[in-house]
């Protein structure tokens, strides 16, 4: 971990030169940044230490002493609901002999490691030492309990999804979120129910994670993969360079899912964007946002869709996913069966894209011995180099001087 890559290494002059070319002739990223430790040791430092990342929901943790641990890009946290209401992350890291302190998710009012049983209040404070300096003993004192809580990672919650800068220095996160919430002003996000998710449990794919960024940011597979999914003629791109990209679409032919499930058409509830869109008999908006490196966050008419991806190695990625829906019908008993089907419907083109992504993976290291490079579709796949030029800036130090 606490190997540097030199930045001069991790692109060539040539490989940043022929990426940051235009479009229609550019080269994307080498097939080793997807497979190689040294990247992935890279990535692991800009991005998913000294930057904001998504690792988890606030709705893993609803009520006081839940804690849920997460493992994500081989840091061992766990995510903690207080008795004040609030979440905190903190290292999953006794700060007695540095074993792992919460091995499942559980309810607890305290969080007491096993080795020792040294035992901390739910805001990190060490609260217990017991018979550290011999049988009915509670300390001692070269132990200042005050100083010896754990250790808590900065962090922040954006509609559910938590947030953590785990280096501390990133910018604020009033400032990340902002483009964020200005790209999904219009549709309302606050009318969505965040307390009552429909989730499916992570999935492990055999990929690297930017190959899931990549297969959903271009609508160009899609009516060679996803029969089901209507393909817009053009997407609007939106693009922050520092943290996100996304795509925003219009649907010519909505149909609303209760019916696809046999239940009346107003089931679920539409967001104010659809609603206005519906009433004028215009195209219905969605925007699917790409945001550096762990959250897509969608909104559909009916429902916002968080896909969490959960970095596990170079070659190896969690995806999970929650969806929410608007008021009342969130949580209704009957609109349960239109839920559970806008779940599946989303699991289903998962599924679909899988193989496409897994066989980039496999042959990522092979196409730079035979010296395949990768090409982007002008009308479709902007979005994708825009993607790969963040990660070249953002991790590999790809230099301003040399792009265009
Ligand atoms: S390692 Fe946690 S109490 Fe000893
Ligand atoms: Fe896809």
């Amino acid at each position: 971990m606490n190997k540097v890559i030199p930045i001069a290494a991790a692109l060539s002059e040539t490989e940043t030169r022929s990426l940051f070319s235009p479009l229609a002739e550019a080269r994307g990223l080498p097939g080793r940044v997807y497979a190689d430790p040294d990247y992935w040791t890279i990535e692991r430092q800009r991005l998913f230490r000294d930057d904001w990342f998504a690792i988890g929901c606030a709705s893993d943790v609803p009520k006081p002493g839940d804690m849920m641990p997460i493992t994500v890009a081989e840091w061992e946290l766990v995510l903690v609901r207080g008795e004040d209401g609030e979440v905190r992350c903190f290292h999953n890291v006794c700060r007695h002999r540095g074993t792992k302190l919460v091995l499942a998710p559980k309810n607890a009012r305290q969080i007491a490691c096993g080795w020792h049983c040294w035992t901390y209040a739910l805001d990190g404070e060490l609260l217990r030492t017991p018979i550290i300096d011999g049988p009915r003993t509670m300390g001692h004192d070269q132990f200042d309990r005050s100083k010896l809580g754990l250790v808590e990672v900065r962090s922040a919650v954006w509609n559910d999804a938590v947030f953590v800068n785990i280096g501390g220095d990133a910018r604020s996160f009033a400032e990340f979120s902002a483009p964020l919430d200005a790209l999904f002003a219009e549709y309302g996000p606050s009318s969505y129910n965040y307390q009552h998710p429909e989730r499916h449990e992570d999935m492990v794919l055999d990929i690297n994670w930017k190959l899931y960024h990549e297969g959903g940011l271009e609508g160009y597979h899609i009516p060679f993969v996803h029969p089901a999914l209507e393909q817009p003629e053009r997407y609007r791109i939106d693009n922050d360079a520092s943290t996100f990209t996304s795509l925003t679409g219009a649907l010519s032919k909505y149909k609303r899912l209760g019916t696809l499930v046999g239940l009346p058409e107003d089931t679920l509830d539409l967001n104010v964007a659809a609603s206005e869109a519906l009433n004028q008999g215009a195209r219905i908006p969605y925007t699917i946002c790409f945001i550096t490196p762990t959250l897509i966050f969608a909104i559909w008419p009916e429902a916002v869709i968080l896909t969490l991806l959960r970095p596990i190695s170079p070659t190896k990625t969690g995806v999970r996913r929650n969806l929410y829906f608007i008021g009342d019908k969130a949580s209704a008993p009957q609109t349960e069966p239109a839920r559970k089907k806008y779940l599946d419907i989303w699991e289903g083109v998962t599924r679909e894209d899988a193989d496409y992504s897994a066989g980039v993976q496999r042959l990522s290291v092979q196409r730079d011995e035979i010296g395949v490079q990768t090409r982007f579709s002008p009308h479709w796949e902007e979005a994708v180099h825009m993607f790969q030029r963040r990660i070249a800036q953002r991790a590999y130090g790809a230099s301003a001087d040399l792009t265009t």
